[in-house]
């Protein structure tokens, strides 16, 4: 299976989160490539903002994408940071520019998941992971939704996966989160096949 995952992030949790279900995937053997989505004020907010500049540096290396790299996959991902509520500007303007495949339902009949990560749980990152789901519906794109015990013990979304940053955005993707990508890669393979 052909998997991309496109990804918007500048303080490096997104891509973090991201580069976590890209591994999965691979050590499934799948074949899984990250791209990420344009973002000119990127840089400039990392210098001004002091973020990880190495990390955004490693997130640059990335391929940019375009309306054309959805065209390939059979699964996508789409990972976007909550902004108010909502997947990022960035993120809206890539599944703008895939209006181009719409009238000919040219993505229709793939399969997506979503991810989010937020500052609070009070933040609406559900809101953001449903504002992918709402884009791939008006796509024909196939929603995979995550049951409940994915992981036992953890209690998550069935919209896709999410992880609080802290008002700061310091609490970076861990433990728990390789967890929770590593079964959902197994369970997104498995419901693919
Ligand atoms: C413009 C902007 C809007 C944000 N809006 C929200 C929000 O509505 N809810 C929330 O919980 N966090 C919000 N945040 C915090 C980010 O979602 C959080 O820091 C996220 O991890 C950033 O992703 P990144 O590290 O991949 O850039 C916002 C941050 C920015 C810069």
């Amino acid at each position: 299976m052909k998997i991309g995952l496109f990804v918007h992030s500048v303080s490096g949790n997104t891509y973090l989160l991201t580069r976590m279900l890209k591994t999965a995937f691979q050590d499934l053997g799948e074949d899984a490539t990250l791209f990420r989505v344009s973002d000119p004020d990127g840089q400039a907010l990392v210098d001004e903002f002091n973020l990880d500049a190495a990390l955004y540096s490693e997130y640059l290396q990335l391929p940019e994408a375009t309306a054309d790299d959805l065209i390939p996959c059979d699964h996508l991902v789409f990972a976007s940071p909550t902004y108010f509520g909502n997947v990022s500007a960035e993120m809206k303007t890539l599944f703008d520019a895939a209006a181009i495949f719409w009238t000919e339902a040219m993505l229709a009949g793939k399969t997506c998941s979503a991810l989010s990560t937020a500052g609070t749980s009070e933040g609406g990152a559900d809101q953001a992971l449903k504002a992918i789901h709402t884009f791939a519906q008006h796509m024909g794109i196939i929603s995979i939704p995550v049951p409940c015990n994915l992981v036992p013990g953890m209690d998550l979304p069935p919209y896709g996966l999410k992880h609080y940053t802290g008002a700061d955005g310091s609490i970076r993707p861990g433990n728990a989160q390789a967890i929770q990508t590593s079964a959902l890669a197994k369970w997104i393979v498995k419901q693919t096949r």
